[in-house]
């Protein structure tokens, strides 16, 4: 989990996120990040050919987080992971899905029916912050 994390920010965010954001993007953070949204079953794998190629995870009303390797991007595996998610968030989600983009992100989600709603931003050591964007989808 952590490698494809890893994976997957270094090929998409570069490009929005200078070297003292991307440098610290991980600080500190391990595969154990991941075990209480495995535990809670919020965790999900997108695989092609048995090897692991994008992730989400997702609560009702939420979806937290979802990533693609690098390699495997262009070929509809975050389409796919985008619609199972907001499919998974819907149950007892009250009427709209919150996300929490990061910048390079933006207009995919805006293609999936998100719009922004606000900036927000991550904290990492050392006093980085990682700006995102909140975008939310109304459910009809
Ligand atoms: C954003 C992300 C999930 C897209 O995954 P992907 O598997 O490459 O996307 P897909 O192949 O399913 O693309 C589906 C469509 O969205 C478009 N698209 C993909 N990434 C896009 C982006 N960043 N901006 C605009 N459009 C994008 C594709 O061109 C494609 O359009 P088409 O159907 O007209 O050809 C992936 O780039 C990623 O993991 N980024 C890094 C992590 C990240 O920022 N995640 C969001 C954090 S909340």
């Amino acid at each position: 989990m952590f490698g494809l994390h890893v994976d997957s920010v270094e090929a998409h965010c570069g490009s929005h996120y200078d070297q003292a954001q991307m440098g610290a993007w991980f600080a500190q953070r391990s595969g154990e990040n991941y075990r209480s949204a495995v535990e809670q079953g919020a965790l999900w794998i997108a695989e092609a050919d048995s090897e692991p190629v994008g992730f989400t995870e997702f609560f009702p009303g939420l979806i937290s987080m979802l990533f693609v390797r690098g390699g495997a991007s262009g070929r509809g595996v975050g389409l796919r992971l985008l619609g199972f998610a907001v499919n998974g968030a819907t149950v007892g989600a009250g009427g709209v899905i919150k996300l929490e983009s990061t910048l390079n992100a933006r207009v995919f989600y805006e293609r999936n029916g998100f719009e922004a709603v606000g900036s927000g931003h991550l904290s990492r050591p050392g006093g980085v912050d990682l700006p995102t964007i909140r975008m939310q989808r109304r459910l009809e």
